[in-house]
């Protein structure tokens, strides 16, 4: 029996919480997690860079192992990569991106949408609010900080709940719903929580990812669901605290952090 693998991107670990949805639908799927730390964080990174760096990762992947969907796990990726790649690559591409229709749909007070302060200022974001924000009010926050404090997490560093209040501050009493627009943000789910009140709904799009993936895949279920699956991780540089964040890879199932580097780009 052959197994089922799929490809997943990400500039760091954000990638992880939507892997976390795929695993849970789809347990006999095995995949490849791959990480570009080198550039990280993308949300900073110039656009044309960012296009180069997927492109040239994803194709390596796709290139050098047996891989039958995609999934960018990334929303500042995704947001401007994912017609470009389908170009090029003719297996399914699986993309993330903020989760703004429902999130207004359950929103009668206001939507915040928390996300890198690349994907805030996307105009794929900026049309996905215009068509499907209802008229309600959008408070966009742009934050690296955030991003940053998911990696210290996973490398077993507790969230410092006075920084993040700081940076989460406009959106107190001004938003019921908010948005996790970065696949990190679901990482620290518990500590926004605490931050801005259980009174504040927070959806990311990890869930309506793995359904999408479980759909794509369903020819494959009768004759691969019985398959044990494995998980490989890559990524393009030495990581920081490279151990302690091994251990996070660990409990996951993961097999040791590999190094592949990013050529010519
Ligand atoms: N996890 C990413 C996202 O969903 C990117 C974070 C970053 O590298 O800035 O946007």
């Amino acid at each position: 029996m052959s197994e089922t693998r799929i490809l997943m991107f990400d500039s760091g670990v954000g990638g992880i919480s939507v892997f976390k949805d795929i695993k849970a639908r789809l347990p006999w799927v095995s995949c490849t997690y791959a990480f570009d730390n080198e550039a990280y964080p993308y949300g900073e990174l110039e656009p044309n860079q960012l296009i180069r760096r997927v492109e040239s990762y994803v194709k390596h992947f796709v290139e050098t192992q047996d891989i039958a969907l995609v999934v960018i796990a990334c929303n500042t990726a995704s947001t401007i990569v994912l017609s470009k790649l389908r170009e090029k690559i003719t297996i399914p591409i699986v993309g993330v991106v903020p989760a703004i229709k429902p999130a207004s749909q359950r929103s009668s007070q206001g939507v915040g949408l928390i996300a890198t302060p690349a994907t805030v200022t996307r105009e794929y974001t900026h049309e996905l609010i215009r068509h499907f924000a209802y008229g309600k009010d959008v408070v966009m926050l742009g934050t690296t900080k955030l991003v940053d404090m998911a990696e210290q997490k996973l490398r077993g560093v507790p969230v410092d709940l006075e920084s993040l209040e700081k940076v989460l501050r406009p959106l107190k009493g001004s938003v019921d719903v908010a948005v996790l627009g970065c696949t990190h943000f679901p990482l620290l789910r518990d500590e926004i929580y605490q931050v801005l009140g259980e009174g504040v709904v927070l959806i990311d799009s990890g869930d309506a990812i793995s359904r999408r993936v479980e759909f794509l895949l369903q020819d494959r279920f009768l004759s691969d669901s019985r398959n044990k699956a494995s998980y490989d991780v890559y990524c393009s540089t030495e990581p920081h605290h490279k151990s302690a964040l091994q251990l996070s890879f660990t409990e996951l199932g993961f097999s040791e952090i590999k190094i592949q580097p990013l050529k010519d780009v």
